[in-house]
Order: C-alpha cells, then structure tokens, then sequence
C-alpha cells in the first residue's frame, strides 16, 4: 500500500513530473521545479509558479519573494524551509511571468494533489490568488478570502498574499501576511481536532 509520504511514491511523483511534456510550459522551461522541504511536514506552502531565478534553481521561492517568504517564516513560525515543504500551482515557468493560464492549472493539478496527498500536511498556507482559488474551488479573490482558516481535507488552509505583492504593496500587507502566519502556527499548534474558534476571523 502507499501511505502518506511513502519515499517511493513521492519520488515516482517527482520523477513523472520532470519529465512532464502535459502542457506547452514543458517547452520554455529551464527545469521543472517540483518543491523542495520536507514530505513529511506539517506545513506546506504553495505559491503560483516559478519565476526566472526558480527556473534556473530548479527551487521554488529562491527570488526576492522567497527571502521575504523565508524572513517571515523565520520570524512568525521561527522555521525554515527544511522544516515545512514549499510546492507551486504550476512546476514549469510561464513566460515573462505571466499568469498561469486555466489549461496550463488543469494540466498541473494532478502533481500538486498528489503532492498535498502523499504530504498530508496538517496546514496548508497559500500564497495569493491562484493557490487559494484552486485548493477552495473558488473564484473570491485573496483579499476576502483571508484573515480565517477553512477547513481543507483532515485539516486547515490558511490564505495569505503572494510575497510578490507584499513586496510591491509594503507595510499593511506584510503586517496581514504575519497575521496570517501566526494564524497557521496557531492551528498547528492545535493539532488536527481544532475546533471552529480556529476557522473565525483572529487578528488581520
Ligand atoms: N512565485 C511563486 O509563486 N513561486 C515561486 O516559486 C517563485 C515566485
């Protein structure tokens, strides 16, 4: 059988996926950037797509994202990204940074529900519009989606800005992405029975 974060089953899944030709992104890319930490985590991240500098890493959020994504990990759920696994919407780069588009999402869903299955992360934390509105089946957008918890598969999902935004937008926003973190540590620290009080609108 292929339990949760079976070794060889997640390393099948990563191996299928570098050799994915699913969608025409396979055509652009440097590498395929599948995720990166560890599949055993209580805590996932999922961001939208790799940029340039992911591209060539082959790393999800190494860019000017990533060390905010990281400073703020550091400093609200005083981890780094070995202790929690960090995936993305799309694996491939969508040029010049573009949106991913519906048809390149639908070809990439299966390696990211395969990921969150064989993870089972207790929280998932995602980051910006397009993590949130695939994982909740929605097409709110990220500002009122936040500030709560939903409950997600046995646990919680918690909603945040893309750190891309945060950078451009400053203060207010930095300030909800860290409420939003305490939100998620919060929840792990509750364990996988918290009850509703978990899902209202704390702090924002
Ligand atoms: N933005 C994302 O959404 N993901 C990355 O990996 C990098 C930037």
């Amino acid at each position: 059988m292929v339990g949760p974060a079976s070794p060889v089953a997640f390393e099948a899944l990563r191996a299928d996926a570098l050799g994915c030709v699913r969608c025409p992104l396979s055509a652009g890319r440097t590498q395929v950037v599948f995720g990166v930490g560890d599949p055993h985590a209580a805590l996932m991240f999922v961001g939208e797509g790799p940029g340039r500098e992911e591209d060539l890493a082959g790393e999800p959020f190494v860019g000017r994202s990533g060390k905010l994504l990281d400073r703020l990990m550091q400093e609200e759920l005083s981890m780094d990204r070995s202790r929690c696994y960090i995936a993305n919407v799309v694996k491939c780069r969508p040029p010049e940074n573009r949106d991913p588009l519906p048809d390149e999402i639908a070809a990439c869903r299966p390696y990211l529900e395969s990921q969150i299955e064989l993870i089972d992360p207790r929280v998932v934390v995602t980051l910006g519009n397009f993590a949130a509105r695939l994982l909740l089946e929605t097409t709110d957008g990220i500002r009122s989606l936040r500030g709560r918890a939903y409950r997600f598969r046995g646990g919680h999902l918690v909603p945040t800005y893309h750190p891309a935004f945060a950078l451009r937008s400053g203060g207010q926003v930095v300030a909800e992405m860290r409420a939003d973190l305490i939100r998620a540590k919060r929840l792990l620290a509750a364990g996988p029975g918290a009850g509703p009080a978990a899902l209202e609108r704390g702090p924002r």
